[in-house]
């Protein structure tokens, strides 16, 4: 029912063109598997937050197995502050985020072990969002990667895939700025099965470049709940957008709104759910490629001293 379009064999060409040529990111000394030390860059970060992410020394496990060596100054702070680390041409994130200035996006200052202990939007109120998963305020120590921001701004791609950064954040709200406030009105009033959601809603993912040009509808990907339909997730009923996502796994389905996990829980909310997230939030480093097969996803392999 849903034919591919030719851009999906367009991102798959890319995709393999940037596995072949840059799998180890743009980074001049290029790492391979077998190296001492080796380790993927998400994979040495989730390393560092598991340990309490000390400033300061800590040990991993390379991709031999071995036990390493590392430190917070020389493996986990040249991640953020160096060019080219997270692929070809893109640039330190402490290029945008600083220091707590107003110029610093989001506030945010990843240059030192006390800026990224701070977070996010240092000057809102509340001020601080945790980066490593810990709850909120000054001094909280309760890690935890698999929840925090960080995982998620750089191993999550903003779909649809082929959606341009724009650092003004000018279509983080859709092409014309209205898009996601209509997904956030209707989830606001219930996410019912209703006219607005089959006039209005299901047609944003179920439409060629509703959400920029070139960019393919939600389901030429998300078309169904089995294995060849990527997150085992169908955004092209409502009964699938309810299901959420990886509904054959164990526990089945991700919710897609911010409801409680379970079938047919009805608690929306939408500021904390998962489909708010990918419309709007862009991977970090701003020029990561989207690579289908997902090999790019935990970063380049780095090594212990880069
Ligand atoms: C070219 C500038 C630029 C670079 C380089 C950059 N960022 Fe960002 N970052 C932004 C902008 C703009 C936003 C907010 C808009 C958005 O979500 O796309 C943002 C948002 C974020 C957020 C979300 C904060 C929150 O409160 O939700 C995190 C975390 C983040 N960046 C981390 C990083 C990391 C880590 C790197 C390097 C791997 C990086 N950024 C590189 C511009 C940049
Ligand atoms: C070209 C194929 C493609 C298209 C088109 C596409 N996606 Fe995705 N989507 C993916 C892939 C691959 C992943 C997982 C890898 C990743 O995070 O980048 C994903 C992940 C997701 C997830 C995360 C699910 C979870 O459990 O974490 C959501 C939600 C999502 N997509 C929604 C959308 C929406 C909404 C659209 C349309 C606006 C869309 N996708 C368009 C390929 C696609």
């Amino acid at each position: 029912m849903f034919k591919k379009p030719p851009l999906i064999g367009m991102l798959v060409a890319g995709a393999l063109a940037i596995s072949a040529g840059a799998c180890v990111g743009g980074s001049k000394s290029m790492v391979s598997e077998g190296d001492p030390g080796a380790i993927k860059a998400v994979d040495l970060l989730a390393t560092w937050v598991g340990a309490g992410a000390p400033n300061g020394a800590f040990s991993y496990e390379d991709m031999s197995g071995n036990a390493t060596d590392a430190n917070f100054d020389t493996d986990i702070l040249p991640l953020f502050t160096k060019d080219e680390i997270w692929g070809e041409g893109t640039a330190a994130c402490t290029s945008c985020h600083f220091d707590n200035s107003e110029d610093s996006y989001h506030e945010m200052d990843l240059s030192s072990y006390e800026g990224m202990m701070k977070g996010a939007d240092v000057n809102e109120q509340p001020p601080g969002v945790p980066l490593f998963g810990q709850s909120m305020g000054v001094g909280m120590t309760d890690f935890d990667w698999g929840h925090s921001k960080m995982k998620a701004r750089l191993r999550n791609n903003r779909m649809p895939p082929g959606v341009e950064f724009d650092i003004t954040e000018e279509n983080r709200d859709g092409p014309t700025g209205k898009e996601v406030g209509m997904i956030e009105a209707w989830v606001a009033s219930g996410a019912k099965n209703d006219a607005t959601f089959q006039n209005m809603i299901l047609p944003m993912f179920t439409t060629d470049e509703v959400w920029g040009e070139g960019t393919a509808a939600c389901t030429s990907c998300h078309f169904d709940n089995s294995e060849d339909s990527y997150h085992e997730m169908d955004l092209s009923t409502y009964e699938g957008v309810m299901k959420g996502a990886d509904v054959n796994e164990q526990p089945p389905g991700v919710p897609l709104f911010g409801q409680s996990m379970g079938m047919g829980m009805t608690d929306f909310d939408w500021g904390h759910g998962k489909m708010k997230e990918r419309l709007r939030n862009n991977r970090m480093p701003p020029g990561i490629e989207f690579d289908i097969t997902e090999e790019n996803r935990d970063g380049p392999i780095v090594a212990h001293g880069m």
